[in-house]
């Protein structure tokens, strides 16, 4: 894992939207993998800012969203798609054919997950996977416990994810307790994987990730089985991990050598 620990999300949001930028330069149909919540958004607006300034073009990207609201309608102020469409596609040149979400909507949700897996493969597969971590280690809406060979399906939200998001929502009785999430297996496919995580509730979720046995009581362990994963941390998400000091020396160490190989 690829660990790196800056002063603030801006400086994580200016590297990890540099990354999608660089990819999507080498190829044109990228294959996004999109998370939502509040971590995103400093990526979201700089992928904006790019693309109207001319720099980018999204016309032939695919989107592949992680999770959704089950039985929110799509202009439902708190599904995600409603998000999205805020945060992200009304700035870009998307698509609307490419843009997915897992299935929350009509009969057979399981054959629905399973046609939205299948969509993802007929696509050639998640080039970048963009992530967040929940407090409690959950990526996508995969709380706790749940398979670490998981697919696309519906999850029950724990406690915390709920009172986590419960400032969107006016009552809890109001808030949706069930999800369509990609699975760990379906996240653990994606060929590249950037988590961006900010503030100190996220600091034992961040530790559980990059230095608790792997666990699928800890989610975010699973990203220890994939080979390229970087997670991009302001200095209090990062401020429980025991080889803080390592991690940055590291990253010394290969700005030093990209700076060696550009000579
Ligand atoms: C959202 C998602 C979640 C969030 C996580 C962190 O699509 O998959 O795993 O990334 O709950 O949420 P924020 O960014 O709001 O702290």
């Amino acid at each position: 894992m690829k660990v790196v620990v800056l002063e603030n999300a801006d400086q994580a949001a200016d590297r990890v939207s540099a990354e999608i930028l660089e990819a999507l330069q080498k190829k044109p149909d990228l294959v996004l993998g999109l998370a939502t919540g509040s971590t995103p958004i400093g990526v979201y607006s700089r992928l904006i800012q790019a693309h109207q300034v001319g720099r980018v073009d999204f016309s032939r990207v695919t989107t592949f969203n992680l999770d959704e609201y089950l039985d929110l309608p799509p202009d439902h102020p708190q599904s995600y798609r409603f998000f999205m469409h805020k945060s992200l596609f009304s700035g870009l040149n998307i698509h609307p054919s490419k843009i997915h979400f897992p299935p929350t909507q009509g009969p057979d949700l399981p054959g629905q997950c399973e046609r939205y897996e299948a969509r993802i493969k007929d696509c050639g597969g998640i080039d970048i996977q963009l992530l967040g971590i929940g407090s409690n280690g959950h990526i996508g809406f995969n709380e706790p416990t749940s398979s670490l060979a998981s697919r696309t399906r519906i999850k029950t939200l724990t406690e915390k994810t709920l009172r986590d998001n419960s400032r969107f929502y006016e009552s809890l009785e109001t808030q949706p307790q069930m999800a369509a999430t990609m699975g760990i297996g379906t996240i653990l496919e994606a060929k590249k994987i950037l988590l961006q995580a900010f503030g100190i509730k996220k600091a034992d979720a961040v530790r559980a990730a990059v230095e608790g046995p792997v666990s699928a009581f800890w989610p975010g362990s699973a990203l220890q089985l994939h080979p390229d994963v970087s997670l991009y941390l302001d200095s209090e998400s990062a401020s429980k991990l025991s080889l803080l000091a390592y991690y940055r020396r590291v990253e010394q160490n290969q700005e030093y050598l990209r700076q060696r190989d550009s000579k």
